[in-house]
């Protein structure tokens, strides 16, 4: 049973209705349906899933007709205006989850009418989109956060942890890799794969881990990729890509970072969404992977198709707790419960007179504000180009961050000429 209606409540959209809602938004709105969120500063806050907006509909109403009673149902919408119906709905907070190109637009109905938002990684592809999603949720006086579930992923937060109190001083280098089965890009994602990467869609896990974590200065990106099997060996869409990416630090000294990805990996695997990362220290070195964390587990004629071998169950699992009552949870599922307990003390964490200062506390999160992920979205807006270029028969192009040039500048190997992705300062 809800509490809506009973206690402060924030209706909630959802934008989207695919692969990550099923293994995170869906159990965070079935588990606050029944148990609310709590927090001193509000008191109970009851969430609503009102609305949800995808594509078709077919996979919302199949949720709809068979569990729709674990979030009290909700409107269905799809089509062109699907986004404007949903606001119409009156919801307080949305959460965008469609695929990685169509954030944006999405973003700009929502926050333009108000809304707070909450976006899928990559948050937007260009930091024009930004800029422009930034202003819009300062003029409306509402969030416009970005989920980097990773950053909740309690061994990157120990490791920061470290960084963060100076046991781990100065980093150097280092690489991480993130691998996909070819399931993901030949059958989940199919219907939207052509013209995309790897890198945009994991790579920047990375990305904002390296950025988050170490501070710093982006200078430099440069990536390579392979083509072929996911679509035409010369065309735009890939299979696998490595990116590299130099951070200058205030002591004026350089670290270099390579992040490796792929959506092609065989689907029997046994590392199924294997994550790697190596980070090394002026005085250490961080080595963390998702295998040797984790357990490794085979059922006959389960594993490794309906129950993975190596199991993520950090991630999000489902459980029986010791109790015996079931659950699910997980830091993909955390990190949207704090994003709902943000927007919670922003509406009703004190008096309305002080909003304006409960708005301005949550906007300076720097690990899940769209305003902090300047760098992160500079590293995907480069990725994105030199990978076009390539495609488009320029390889090897370099990417520089704030030169004498321009805020994002792509140099072509041998030319002088040079184009300019973007005129502000990163
Ligand atoms: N945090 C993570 O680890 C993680 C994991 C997977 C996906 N994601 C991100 O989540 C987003 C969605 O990925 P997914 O795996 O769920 O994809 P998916 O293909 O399984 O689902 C996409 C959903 O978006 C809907 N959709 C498509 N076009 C739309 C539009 N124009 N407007 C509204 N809805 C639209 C589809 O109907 C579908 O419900 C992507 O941005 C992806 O990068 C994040």
């Amino acid at each position: 049973m809800s509490s809506a209606g009973t206690l402060p409540t924030l209706k909630a959209g959802m934008v989207g209705f695919g692969m990550i809602v099923d293994e995170t938004y869906r159990p965070f709105f079935e588990t606050v349906y029944k148990e609310d969120l709590y927090q001193r500063s509000t008191g109970p806050v009851a969430v609503s899933l009102d609305a949800v907006v995808s594509r078709t509909g077919a996979r919302a109403e199949k949720y709809l007709a068979e569990n729709g009673d674990k979030v009290g149902g909700f409107q269905s919408f799809a089509g062109d205006n699907a986004i404007e119906e949903m606001i119409d709905a009156g919801v307080d907070f949305a959460c965008v989850a469609s695929p990685d190109d169509r954030h944006f637009d999405a973003c700009k109905k929502l926050l333009g009418a108000g809304v707070h938002v909450i976006v899928e990684k990559p948050s937007v592809l260009s930091l024009q989109e930004l800029d422009e999603l930034v202003a819009l949720a300062e003029k409306n006086n509402v969030t416009a956060k970005v989920v980097y579930h990773k950053l909740f992923d309690p061994d990157h937060k120990r490791m920061r942890s470290l960084v963060y109190d100076g046991v781990l001083q100065h980093v150097n280098n280092g690489y991480c890799s993130l691998l996909e089965p070819k399931a993901i890009s030949g059958k989940q994602f199919a219907q939207w794969i052509t013209g995309r990467n790897p890198g945009t869609y994991v790579a920047v896990h990375y990305i904002k881990l390296i950025d988050f974590s170490f501070g710093g200065k982006l200078k430099t990106i440069t990536a390579a990729g392979q083509r072929g099997l996911v679509g035409e060996k010369d065309g735009p869409t890939w299979d696998s890509c490595q990116m590299k990416m130099v951070y200058e630090y205030e002591s004026g000294r350089e670290a270099a970072f390579d992040i490796q990805t792929s959506w092609v990996t065989p689907d029997n695997f046994p590392g199924y969404v294997e994550q790697e990362v190596q980070f090394r220290f002026d005085n250490g070195l961080w080595n963390g992977h998702s295998r040797k964390r984790g357990v490794e587990c085979t059922v006959e004629d389960k594993t490794p198709m309906e129950i993975k071998n190596s199991l993520n169950n950090h991630f999000n699992a489902p459980f029986v707790e010791p109790w015996n009552e079931r659950s699910q949870r997980g830091y993909g599922i955390e990190v949207i419960e704090q994003f709902a307990k943000e927007v919670a003390q922003v509406e009703f964490g004190g008096p309305e007179s002080e909003r304006a200062e409960r708005l301005a506390q949550i906007r300076s999160l720097d690990y899940n504000d769209l305003s902090a992920d300047r760098q992160t979205v500079a590293a995907v807006q480069a990725l994105e180009a030199i990978l076009e270029k390539r495609a488009q028969g320029e390889p090897d192009c370099v990417v520089r961050v704030n030169d004498e040039n321009g805020g994002l500048v792509l140099y072509r190997p041998g030319s002088n000429e040079f184009e300019v992705l973007y005129e502000g300062t990163v």
